[in-house]
């Protein structure tokens, strides 16, 4: 668990984030053991074959590479905060929160495990086409949120504007949800000193909202428009606030207008599941929308991004049509997979 080596001295892939859980003491490793052996049932199935393409399925290369990049380090705290120093351990260590939110280098290897070590850490990769946007201060990344919001947010994967999608869905599903209070005020506390990543804007000029009311008038002035009203208003509304806890807010929702567009033009053409946790009702999800041309799913994306107060860079067709060949090919986990409920019993309650 801690440096990747399997029975048999079998070198593991770093898809296992193995260099993350290197932090951890030996107390918890045994705990985790003995919960195991003694709680878990065993079932006998084979593994699934590999699907990485000869030469990168060779495991020989990766004691070499555990040489290069899984160089034995201990936990440095930044502080002497004892809860700032608990929410620093359980995202650089258990948490490993890097290995989807700090971009990698060429030997897949994460850029850098720790922010005493660079302030590129947790500043935004993509993960399964889902971009696991910076978490760090800039307006891109969690500057507009607050403790409690994120507190919020790992806890019932939503906050009264947003909702956690794609990957980050399953992360508060299967881990974040079931940590206490305390440690997940850590976590929040410890993200929330992180300094805007380098060479990226620390606020961005205010705009006007003048979507909304052209919306709500009927004056569509773009193509973009016309898509949102048909097939997005009914949920997101026209003033792109959504209705809190049911459908996330489109309007200042730093998922929504990141730099980069991947998570909005997945999840409009595959659809999404909010996480599922005691403490709301129901999980509602966003539908497909495969149907639509790859221009109209660039016009509704640049739409969505750039309308009310967002501002973001704009995609075009070519991007659309490389997000589709690439969810082609992608095979469907869990959460990826929204269950078929019509719009009606999306909306019900909602009114
Ligand atoms: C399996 C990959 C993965 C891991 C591991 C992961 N994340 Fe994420 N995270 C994502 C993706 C993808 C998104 C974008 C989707 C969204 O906003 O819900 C995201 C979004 C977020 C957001 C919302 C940001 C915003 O501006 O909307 C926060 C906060 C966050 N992650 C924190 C964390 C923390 C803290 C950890 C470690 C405990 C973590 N993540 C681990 C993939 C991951
Ligand atoms: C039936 C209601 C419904 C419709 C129609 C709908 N959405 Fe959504 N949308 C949702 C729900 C529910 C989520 C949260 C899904 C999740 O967390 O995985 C969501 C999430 C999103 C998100 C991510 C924001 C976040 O914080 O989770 C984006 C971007 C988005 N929708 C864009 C669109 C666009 C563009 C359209 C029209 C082409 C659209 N939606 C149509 C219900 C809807």
């Amino acid at each position: 668990v801690k440096h990747g080596v399997a029975p048999g001295n079998k070198a593991l892939y770093p898809a296992m984030p193995y260099p993350s859980y290197q932090l951890m003491p030996d107390e918890d490793l045994a705990a985790m053991y003995a919960f195991f052996m003694s709680d878990v049932e065993a079932i006998n199935q084979p593994n699934l074959e590999s699907e990485l393409p000869p030469v990168a399925n060779w495991r020989w290369p990766l004691a070499y590479w555990q040489v290069l990049f899984d160089r034995k380090r201990d936990f440095v705290p930044e502080t002497d905060d004892a809860l700032l120093t608990r929410g620093q351990y359980l995202i650089e260590g258990p948490g490993h929160c890097g290995s989807c939110h700090t971009d990698r280098g060429i030997g897949f290897q994460e850029v850098t495990l720790s922010n005493t070590d660079s302030a590129e850490y947790l500043s935004g990769a993509v993960i399964d086409g889902w971009r696991a946007k910076s978490i760090r201060g800039e307006h891109r990344g969690l500057g507009t949120w607050t403790v409690t919001e994120l507190n919020d947010f790992f806890k019932t994967g939503r906050t009264d504007t947003t909702a956690a999608f794609g990957a980050m869905a399953e992360v508060v599903e299967h881990s974040t949800q079931y940590m206490t209070d305390y440690d997940i005020n850590a976590m929040s506390s410890y993200l929330k000193t992180l300094s805007p990543a380098p060479n990226k804007e620390a606020t961005l000029p205010e705009k006007e909202d003048l979507t909304t009311q052209k919306l709500l008038d009927g004056d569509y002035d773009s193509r973009g428009a016309i898509l949102y009203a048909e097939y997005c208003q009914v949920c997101h509304r026209a003033d792109g606030k959504g209705v809190a806890r049911i459908f996330p807010a489109l309007d200042a929702n730093s998922a929504v207008y990141s730099k980069s567009a991947d998570s909005v033009l997945q999840i409009t053409l595959s659809g999404g599941r909010m996480p599922e946790t005691p403490h709301d009702r129901m999980a509602f999800t966003m539908p497909e929308f495969t149907n639509l041309s790859d221009a109209d799913v660039a016009e509704v994306v640049n739409y969505v991004r750039n309308s009310w107060t967002n501002q973001a860079p704009k995609i075009d067709v070519n991007d659309v049509v490389k997000m589709r060949a690439f969810l082609a090919k992608k095979p469907k986990t869990s959460t990826d997979i929204a269950p078929d409920l019509s719009i009606d019993t999306q909306t019900k309650g909602a009114e």
